[in-house]
């Protein structure tokens, strides 16, 4: 029988308790990345949605994004644009700083990496208090992108991180919640 794609996504992350400090519990997808069934199933579910749209770019949130926004962009012909740390990137780029369930840092993308008006679909691993994912939207719509969703594996649904994306206007798909 086939299983769902929530008893496969579920069975393939591991979670490590008090990392990166005490009372996170981490959901770590390395293993899922590392089943290769899991890995492809959950990059069909991610494209399923998507799939004969047009679709300009995928952009990934550094680092896990980079790896699930490749395979997606290679499935729906859409070229890749990365959202980085800030530091990282050697031509000119938009900035914004964010907080993290665990702290705050910066990111950045290429000015050039969407020309305005292009369709753009955000992706990254996991979503928890939305941080993250809306400075990513921030950075899009300053250089003019059209973001037509934002996916993740992930969804950790008490942190409210789906809702706060919602209200601006972005449309979440989550493959899985963790309570
Ligand atoms: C994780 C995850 C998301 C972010 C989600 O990345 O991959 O990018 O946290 O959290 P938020 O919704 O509360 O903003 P992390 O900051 O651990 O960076 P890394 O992928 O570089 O390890
Ligand atoms: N990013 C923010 N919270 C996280 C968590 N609980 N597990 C993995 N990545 C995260």
């Amino acid at each position: 029988m086939k299983s769902t794609l929530e008893d496969t996504l579920l069975a393939a992350i591991r979670t490590i308790p008090d990392y990166p400090k005490p009372g996170i519990l981490f959901r770590d997808i390395t293993t899922l990345l590392g089943n290769a069934r899991a890995f492809r199933r959950a990059v069909d579910e991610l494209v399923h949605p998507y799939a004969g749209q047009k679709v300009d770019k995928i952009a990934g949130i550094e680092a896990r994004g980079f790896i699930l926004g490749g395979a997606v962009a290679h499935q729906l012909s859409a070229g890749f644009v990365p959202i980085r740390k800030k530091g990282k990137l050697p031509h000119e780029t938009v900035r914004v700083a964010y907080s993290l369930e665990y702290g705050l840092d910066e990111m950045e993308m290429h000015k050039d990496g969407v020309a305005p008006g292009e369709k753009v679909i955000l992706i990254d691993d996991l979503i928890a208090t939305g941080g993250t994912a809306e400075a990513a939207v921030k950075l899009l719509r300053q250089i003019g992108a059209d973001i037509i969703a934002a996916c993740f594996v992930i969804d950790l649904p008490d942190l409210g991180g789906r809702a706060k994306l919602e209200a601006l206007g972005v449309p979440v798909h989550v493959l899985i919640d963790f309570e």
